[in-house]
């Protein structure tokens, strides 16, 4: 379905939603839930909680301490003894993400990293401390959050279930596109190769699987521009 901009008059849309909705945005990789999260955040003055950001926070952790990533007590043990955070940011990085203290916000992002973190997001204890951290800074609602497992695993009563997804041909141009734009000068077929990887891991592990909630909206994005996506979602919290 596509929804012009002109059909909801701006602010309109907005001013119908309540102020504690929890709003849970899954999908796979570079579906663009960050990017349109962030913007149903902004719009209805909501918190945005970037859950792929605390497991790319503790695999960044994982790699500086040297552990391996098969030794899932050490990792586990790490992740424990350590302090994840997110705290606003402003107009360029929204959301800054530190370890012990210590800023990772643009590290997280690295191809290593997203190479690593399907890894460590597969090993349950450590799910298990992530996953409570993110209950607990969604309770009051007014808030959105975006992952693999919001629908599912982490807030199973969200008001608002999205599933937002597109074909990995066009998810892969549009990380491309976000990568040149940060400087980087990725291949498109590595790439393409890495995000249907991580899809299988993230799908077929066996702990919170990346799974469509049964009551989550699905939304594939591949002939949408962001606003029409954003308008869509807020449309439907209304
Ligand atoms: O932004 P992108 O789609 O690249 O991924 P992300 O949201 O930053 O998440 C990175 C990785 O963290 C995913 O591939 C999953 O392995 C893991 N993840 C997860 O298991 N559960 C979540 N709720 C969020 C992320």
């Amino acid at each position: 379905m596509v929804i012009s901009e002109n059909q909801i008059r701006k602010g309109d849309a907005e001013a119908r939603v309540p102020k504690t909705l929890q709003i849970a945005i899954d999908g796979p990789a570079g579906a663009g839930k960050s990017t349109v999260a962030k913007k149903i955040a902004d719009a209805l003055e909501y918190l945005y909680i970037d859950t792929g950001a605390m497991y790319r926070a503790a695999t960044w952790l994982v790699v500086q301490k040297g552990i391996s990533f098969d030794d899932s007590d050490q990792v586990v043990k790490a992740v424990a003894d350590s302090k994840i955070e997110l705290r606003p940011g402003h107009d360029e990085e929204k959301i800054l993400v530190f370890v012990n203290g210590e800023e990772v916000t643009k590290l997280i992002r690295s191809q290593n990293i997203t190479k690593l973190v399907s890894k460590l997001a597969a090993i349950g204890a450590v799910r298990e401390q992530l996953v409570n951290q993110q209950r607990h800074l969604a309770l009051a609602g007014g808030v959105v959050l975006d992952g693999r497992d919001i629908g599912t695993v982490v807030l199973p009563d969200a008001n608002v279930k999205i599933f937002l997804t597109a074909s990995p041909a066009v998810r892969a141009k549009r990380r491309l596109k976000e990568l040149q734009a940060a400087g980087e000068n990725p291949d498109y077929d590595t790439l393409l190769k890495d995000i249907i990887e991580r899809d299988q891991m993230d799908t077929n592990r066996e702990i919170a699987p990346l799974r469509m909630a049964d009551d989550a909206v699905l939304i594939l994005s591949d002939k949408m521009s962001v606003d029409e996506v954003v308008a869509h979602i807020i449309k439907l919290c209304s």
